[in-house]
């Protein structure tokens, strides 16, 4: 095969068969084929598009350049779920017991955060003892001993993706759709899932901030899945103000707990049942969302899901002391108030700067070295659509090192968008795309 030759039929809008892609991600793994060359080629996918068969095959080419997790040990349909990423996200801590909860095994994979939107992994390590660190033997026993598990990602999954993410990022070609769905499904199915539940965010805090390029996104993923064999639902959802009231570490670990008892934020509680009911149908043991939301409400009022919780804390080493008692959490040295300037209603409350702002105050890392601290982070008070008075607090800030401190309230005030008019507050789920 000759690599210019896919270049052109790709620039020319052809279709690139499944040997041909294969061919040049090979390559490009392999180092045969130049970063100039497959730069040229993102590009002219970018201008082009590809099909869905095509990003399928990309899809498929990219994980066979790496290991695969190989969950087989397990028991039944392995479902896993997935967020393109949002500001105080703390869904997979509540789901990931909750689905247990009600019979489904759940083996995660995670990561650490970068930027303003938090890993996964960070949070839990809020919890003192816990960890990801295991061998999949380990992680399989422990998924089939407490039907929840999660593990730091070790194993060298999608190196092709690392590499093309990095040459995207600077060949201005990550904004494609077909390249982020392949992107983003790799690493989902060498990690092991059998079917995947998709929480693609929109909006201020999102990667991807417009309603319709997320709708795009969820159907291209979806897409991929029916022609890989790896079922896929998406729910695209409000992400232009923070998930819930908490961003952090150790305070996000404390809204998951408070909604694991019941009293947790609403839309946190809402998001967490659409998809874990979703989660639950893809596994194949329940047949309809209702029945399984149903199921997902039992665990929570009768207390199984929270005790899920504690027992797969206490399995990856973690004081599960701290669930009961999560003062005992890491705590920060100072709560500082942000007041509101004015009465009125609040009309927007921009995620990503609040996200940033939780940053700034050590809760996130800007760089892959930075050491976070778990105590510290924003507890909002309001929502869009709530009332506030004027010096009533709008947030508290979770401090350890001051020298932020006054930035952060001030670009916290700006975030918070406070006017005399009625507004709606955005639909929390926007679409389903199955
Ligand atoms: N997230 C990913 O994992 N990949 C992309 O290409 C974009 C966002
Ligand atoms: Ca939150």
């Amino acid at each position: 095969m000759n690599t210019v030759e896919l270049i052109r039929k790709k620039r020319d809008g052809q279709s690139l068969t499944t040997e041909e892609i294969q061919y040049l991600i090979d390559g490009y793994s392999k180092g045969s084929i130049p970063d100039y060359q497959i730069s040229a080629w993102a590009m002219a996918v970018f201008y082009q598009g590809m099909t869905e068969k095509e990003t399928a095959d990309l899809t498929m080419s990219i994980v066979k350049s790496g290991e695969q997790v190989d969950l087989s040990g397990i028991a039944g349909v392995k479902v896993d779920k997935h967020s393109t990423g949002g500001v105080g996200d703390t869904t997979t801590l509540v789901l990931g017991p909750l689905v247990a909860a009600a019979g489904v095994p759940v083996a995660k994979l995670s990561g650490r955060g970068l930027g303003h939107t938090g890993g996964t992994v960070d949070k839990l390590e809020s919890i003192s003892g816990f960890s990801t660190e295991m061998e999949t033997k380990e992680f399989v026993d422990l998924v089939n001993r407490n039907n929840i598990a999660v593990m730091g990602q070790t194993a060298d999954l999608t190196p092709a993706d690392k590499r093309l993410y990095s040459l995207r990022d600077v060949t201005a070609t990550v904004e494609s759709i077909p390249l982020i769905a392949s992107s983003i499904m790799s690493k989902k199915i060498a990690a092991g899932a059998d079917a995947i539940v998709l929480d693609v965010k929109t909006g201020d805090g999102a990667f991807m901030k417009e309603e319709a390029d997320a709708i795009r996104l969820a159907e291209a993923m979806v897409a991929i899945g029916k022609h890989v064999g790896r079922t896929t639902v998406a729910v695209v959802s409000d992400m232009s103000q923070p998930l819930g009231f908490a961003v952090g570490n150790a305070i996000e670990v404390k809204e998951a707990i408070d909604t694991l008892k019941g009293h947790g934020p609403a839309d946190l509680r809402e998001l967490s049942l659409i998809l874990g009911s979703q989660m639950l149908v893809l596994s194949g043991k329940y047949q309809t969302a209702e029945e399984a939301r149903h199921t997902l409400e039992t665990c929570i009022n009768d207390g199984s899901a929270l005790a899920k919780f504690k027992e797969f804390i206490a399995g990856q080493h973690g004081n599960p002391e701290q669930i009961d008692h999560p003062e005992k959490l890491p705590q920060p040295q100072e709560k500082i108030s942000v007041p509101a300037e004015s009465d009125g209603i609040v009309q927007a409350i921009q995620a990503e700067t609040v996200g940033l702002c939780a940053m700034k105050l050590g809760a996130g890392r800007a760089t892959k070295e930075d050491q976070i601290d778990h105590a510290v982070g924003i507890v909002l008070h309001k929502k869009v659509g709530d009332k506030v008075k004027k010096g009533e607090a709008i947030a508290t800030l979770y401090v350890n090192k001051k020298d932020a401190v006054e930035e952060v309230k001030k670009r916290m005030i700006s975030a918070i968008d406070i006017q005399d008019r009625p507004v709606t507050p955005p639909a929390l789920v926007r679409c389903i795309v199955s």
